[in-house]
């Protein structure tokens, strides 16, 4: 079976990124894929200490949630993210999370020898939900995950943009936006499968 590893960054437990994530999954639940949802709340991990000690072996030194990242990451089959905008980019906890990805940096780059190789295909999905209607927010949050694909050798599948929605629950309100997020894990699942 395969596994979508599926990252949900909002501090807000079923809010409007989550629940779109949801959905999203729930297409790949019914395409028969196995869902591996983490919520990057409720870990417990430091941000990267910048102390390259990961350039020997492309491994981090810190001992913490983030250790049992690194595996779900390489063994999984696709990835997707979802952030809230927070002060027009992604939240900290998610680009916190990005930055221990130092380690991955130096595998690929130093070490040449990343944990996910370019010739694996592997896709991701960025979710992303603001509170305002202005699009360079969300645009910006891509533009930060574009990088991070790049360092950890996944293209960018699709991305899907929620703006105007505020209050947790708001996009309950809108059935055509979770909608819209099932049609994208449906046709992402349809694309990563055809690959
Ligand atoms: C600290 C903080 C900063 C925020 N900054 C922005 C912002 O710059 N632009 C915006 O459109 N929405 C902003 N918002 C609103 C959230 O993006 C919005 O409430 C979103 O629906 C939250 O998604 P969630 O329910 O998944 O957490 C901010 C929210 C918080 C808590």
């Amino acid at each position: 079976m395969k596994t979508l590893l599926a990252i949900a960054s909002s501090p807000r437990r079923n809010g409007n990124s989550e629940t779109l994530l949801k959905e999203f999954c729930r297409a790949a639940e019914d395409a028969g894929w196995k869902v591996d949802l983490v919520r990057i709340n409720d870990m417990k991990f430091r941000a990267c200490q910048a102390c390259d000690a990961c350039a020997k072996d492309g491994r981090c030194i810190l001992q913490d949630d983030m250790q049992d990242i690194y595996p779900k990451l390489t063994e999984s089959d696709a990835l997707v993210i979802a952030s809230p905008v927070t002060f027009g980019s992604l939240n900290a906890q998610l680009k916190m999370f990005i930055d221990r990805f130092q380690c991955w940096w130096h595998a690929k780059y130093t070490l040449e020898k990343p944990f996910v190789t370019e010739e694996a295909n592997r896709q991701g999905f960025f979710i992303c939900v603001g509170a305002l209607k202005r699009k360079r927010y969300c645009e910006n949050a891509l533009e930060i995950i574009r990088v991070f694909f790049h360092n950890i050798n996944h293209q960018l599948g699709g991305s899907l943009f929620f703006r105007g929605y505020d209050e947790k629950g708001a996009i309950l309100e809108d059935p055509e936006a979770l909608a819209d997020a099932y049609r994208a894990g449906k046709d992402f699942i349809d694309k990563v499968e055809s690959l």
